[in-house]
């Protein structure tokens, strides 16, 4: 079996970086950007209790419940294994994305990926979805009511994986996951619920490739998940 160290350094290293690089080093303040507060939708969101992969599917693929559908090129689903210990939620479709129909293709989801396989979750093992099933014109951030109207198909997919635990990654997917502004910095670390589900929260990818010196504490946090599922579903 491969010792924790191992492994640390094995991930350090595939992420291309120096393992002796002394590791306590400050934490930066991630810029905050604002979020556009604007374009809420006029029509409640709709409700997907009840239905099952195939009608889910359906729904999402022909949503026309905001504006995102005149501009995309398909919906991102999500993909991975329908009964996957960890759900990973990202925040949007990306160029790649929308062009593929899957989440995390581009090159921040091969770092996801490196990371995931790092602590044994390989993406044929996790649910991976996104906050928004269509990508946003020029990747700007979701607009409230284009994350109100997605949500649903969200919190449905949530149900039906019914992970041990949930990593929310980059500050767009934690703080609306989590109905808050606090910073990712803050949020990362330790263990929050959403509903009955465990959720930790980790730097964005891309984030990660332009901040290189903080995937030591995207490991951290992959770490922290693996403990929360371990002690979910023992
Ligand atoms: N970034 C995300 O948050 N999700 C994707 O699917 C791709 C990039």
């Amino acid at each position: 079996m491969i010792q924790p160290e191992q492994q640390r350094r094995a991930y350090l290293e595939a992420l291309g970086i120096d393992v002796w690089v002394p590791r306590d080093e400050p934490e930066p303040e991630v810029a905050a950007e604002t979020a556009d507060a604007a374009a809420a939708e006029p029509s409640a969101p709709p409700v997907r209790d009840g239905l099952d992969w195939a009608a889910l599917r359906d729904a999402v693929s022909g949503c026309t419940q905001c504006v995102l559908h005149e501009t995309r090129t398909q919906t991102v689903f999500g993909v991975g294994n329908e009964n996957a210990d960890w759900m990973i939620i990202g925040e949007a479709p990306g160029a790649e994305e929308d062009r593929r129909g899957e989440p995390f293709v581009g090159r921040a989801g091969k770092l996801l990926d490196e990371m995931l396989r790092a602590v044994g979750q390989g993406r044929d093992k996790v649910f991976i979805a996104n906050i928004l099933k269509c990508r946003p014109p020029n990747n700007r951030d979701p607009k409230p009511g284009e994350s109100a109207q997605c949500r649903g198909y969200l919190e449905r997919q949530i149900e039906l994986v019914q992970p041990s635990v949930i990593l929310a990654v980059g500050r767009i997917a934690a703080q609306l996951l989590l109905d808050t502004d606090t910073p990712v910095g803050r949020l990362r670390g330790k263990p929050h619920q959403l509903g009955s589900t465990p959720l930790v929260v980790t730097y964005h990818p891309a984030y990660l490739l332009r901040s290189p010196s903080q995937k030591r504490k995207s490991w951290q946090d992959l770490c922290l998940a693996r403990r929360v599922a371990a002690e979910a579903s023992p």
